[in-house]
C-alpha cells in the first residue's frame, strides 16, 4: 500500500506534543508618581505632567501571567491554576497591593516605579518559581488605555 505524505503528517501532528498558554490575572491597587529626582520639579513636570504630582495618584492595576507548556497527561493541567494563584498573591500582588510604589515595596526600591520596571520586577521573581513549563509573559495593565508586556528577552 502506497504512504502518502498526507498521512505522514496526520501521525506527526497527532504525536506532537502539543504547547498550551495559560494565564492567571490578579489585580491590586497602588499609588505611585513618576518623578526623577535628578530633575527639578519644573523638569519633571514638563516630562511626566500630573504622573508626577507629589502627593501621588493611584491605579487599579490588573496583573495577567502568562505559563507556556505541556498538559501533563496525568492532570490535563500545564501548571495548576490554583497553585499560580497562590504564587502571583504570596510573592507579588500581597506585596503590591494598597502600597506606595515608590516608598513601600522593597524589591521596587529605588527604581522608577513605571509599569515597564515593574514588569520586569515581576518576571524576575516569578520565573524561577514555576514549576511546570515557563514563565512566557508577564502583562500589566494600568489604565483601559495603557499596558505593558514583558517576555523575558
Ligand atoms: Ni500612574
Amino acid at each position: 500500500m502506497p504512504i502518502f505524505a498526507g498521512d505522514f503528517l496526520m501521525r506527526y501532528m497527532a504525536e506532537k506534543q502539543k504547547i498550551v498558554y495559560i494565564t492567571r490575572r490578579e489585580r491590586f491597587n497602588a499609588a505611585h508618581k513618576l518623578y526623577n529626582n535628578k530633575w527639578s520639579v519644573e523638569e519633571n513636570e514638563a516630562f511626566f505632567g500630573k504622573c508626577s504630582n507629589k502627593y501621588y495618584h493611584g491605579h487599579n492595576f490588573e496583573l495577567f501571567v502568562t505559563i507556556k507548556g505541556i498538559a501533563n497527561p496525568d492532570t490535563g493541567m500545564v501548571m495548576d491554576l490554583k497553585k499560580l494563584k497562590q504564587v502571583i498573591k504570596d510573592s507579588v500582588t500581597e506585596q503590591l497591593d494598597h502600597k506606595n510604589l515608590n516608598e513601600d515595596v522593597p524589591f521596587l526600591k529605588g527604581m522608577m516605579p513605571s509599569i515597564e520596571n515593574i514588569v520586569v520586577s515581576v518576571w524576575d521573581i516569578l520565573a524561577p518559581q514555576i514549576e511546570n513549563g515557563q514563565l512566557h509573559s508577564i502583562k500589566l495593565i494600568e489604565t483601559e488605555n495603557n499596558f505593558v508586556e514583558y517576555f523575558g528577552e
